[in-house]
């Protein structure tokens, strides 16, 4: 019957992460706050899933990671000395009657200027101005100016200017801070690499296109910490590395594709940066990014804070900053390249059935146990038996007796659950259940003793 599709757009996916507790939109019932979401139980567990899974790729089973989790309030010198404060900038242009803002790249190139955010603020403007450019609403445009994405607080009792500070736009200046500490506890030898997974925040001018672009968000950083000479080898490898674990975790790697960022294109702080852009239905755009970022943060958090920040050699007795190769990741753009990487349906006659092709170890649940119907006593208790035996081996077992046995198919399929066991008339009597395959609907029967293993042998 099944006629497998890929078409996906953003309104399925944002209606199946809504109707079926994935995503919801922050602060909805005041209206929504634009560029923060809220992740309800399966999203939280789809989260962690992809969290737990980069930390066993990339820290748990290497020997030379560290993780670390530094404060989200760092001391606003930090962002000075980085150059965030002067130049972790997007160019901003201004509806002048319904003073709306926008991004003045991305106006421009929903207008068709194609390379427009490869332009300076002021090449902004001076389109603007000659071509007498006009906002959506067709109003007139003020003048493109820069606009600091860094949000700020403000800490202690006394309101100055001292007392400002900002949430961290990206994980990683806590662990060029935390580099010598790191280094004068553990005294490894480079190479070697702290990560670090945690919220970073950006006052983005237009969140927009769902998880894509949020005002809190969070990310997985390694700064991998090497002598400058080996920065290409090392580039690659995590290059490779990266897309490897792209693949593991369910993304159509048919849709990926690696972006060498041109120089005027590039953060301050890198020599080389790859994007790994992903073609999501609004366009083919950023998932996740990969940054040779040179000595330059340890360098100037030396010629700042007067930290010795230096790495000797113990064998040529070479003193040096050490260079950083910086593979950094978004979880909201990992799940949102999950969920759409894994949308599927199937027609039979009129009907469809929407199903994701999740990776077993990546989706919320790992199998569902029903009994064949909830009002039969011996069913429902040997179900609850073989749920309670799965749950001690298993994680993310569900217990699901809500309506009629189709019902509970359709909703497993919807949100992802590889395997749904069903106890049965037969069950109470040889001992066995059957197991029914998310993506063929096609069902087994097995014993129960063997139900662990098979469905063990199943999770990669
Ligand atoms: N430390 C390097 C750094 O922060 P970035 O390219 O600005 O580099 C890294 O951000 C990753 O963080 C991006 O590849 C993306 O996955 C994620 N990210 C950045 N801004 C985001 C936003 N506004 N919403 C969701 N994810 C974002």
């Amino acid at each position: 019957m099944s006629e497998h599709t890929t078409q996906t757009d953003m309104e399925k996916i944002v209606s199946l992460a809504k109707r079926r507790g994935f995503v919801f939109q922050g602060s909805e019932i005041y209206g929504g706050l634009a560029g923060t979401y809220d992740y309800g139980p399966l999203g939280v567990l789809l989260k962690n899933n992809i969290r737990d899974n980069w930390i066993e790729k990339f820290v748990s089973s290497q020997t030379n990671m560290y993780l670390l989790d530094s404060a989200i309030l760092m001391h606003p010198r930090v962002w000075e000395t980085t150059g965030h404060v002067d130049k972790f900038v997007d160019p901003l242009v201004e509806d002048i009657v319904t003073h709306k803002r926008y991004r003045a790249d991305h106006l421009l190139e929903e207008a068709g200027v194609s390379d427009a955010s490869s332009w300076t603020p002021q090449q902004m403007n001076d389109f603007v101005t000659k071509n007498n450019h006009k906002s959506p609403e067709g109003n007139p445009l003020g003048p493109v100016r820069t606009f600091n994405m860094m949000l700020s607080t403000k800490v202690g009792t006394v309101e100055d200017s001292a007392s400002v500070v900002y949430l961290r736009p990206e994980t990683a200046q806590g662990i060029f801070l935390n580099y010598k500490n790191v280094m004068d506890s553990f005294h490894p030898k480079l190479p070697f690499g702290i990560a670090q997974v945690g919220k970073a925040f950006r006052n983005e001018i237009t969140p927009r296109d769902f998880i894509f672009r949020v005002r809190e968000f969070e990310q997985m950083e390694i700064e991998y910490f090497i002598h400058g000479s080996q920065w290409k080898e090392t580039f690659t490898f995590f290059q490779e590395q990266m897309l490897s674990w792209i693949t593991s975790i369910g993304i159509d790697s048919s849709k990926i594709h690696c972006v060498d960022i041109p120089d005027a294109d590039r953060a301050h702080y890198s020599q080389r940066t790859i994007d790994f852009e992903f073609e999501y239905p609004f366009g083919q755009k950023e998932l996740f990014g990969l940054a040779y970022r040179t000595d330059y943060d340890l360098a100037r958090h030396m010629q700042e804070s007067g930290a010795r920040l230096e790495y000797v050699d113990e064998v040529t007795q070479e003193k040096f900053i050490p260079h950083v190769i910086e593979p950094s990741c978004g979880l909201e753009r990992a799940v949102l390249a999950v969920l759409l990487s894994a949308y599927r349906e199937d027609t039979a006659g009129d009907d469809v059935r929407v199903f994701l092709d999740l990776p077993a170890h990546i989706a919320p649940y790992t199998v569902a146990v029903s009994p064949l119907l909830k009002n039969k006593e011996k069913l429902w208790n040997e179900a609850r038996d073989v749920f309670e035996m799965l749950k001690k081996e298993f994680h993310h077992v569900v217990w699901d007796d809500h309506g009629n046995i189709g019902k509970r198919y359709r909703r497993q399929d919807e949100i992802g659950t590889p395997f749904c066991v069903v106890i049965d008339f037969d069950s109470l009597e040889d001992k066995t259940v059957t197991i029914r395959d998310r993506n063929t609907t096609e069902q087994i029967r097995i014993s129960k003793d063997d139900l662990a293993g098979w469905i063990r042998a199943r999770i990669t």
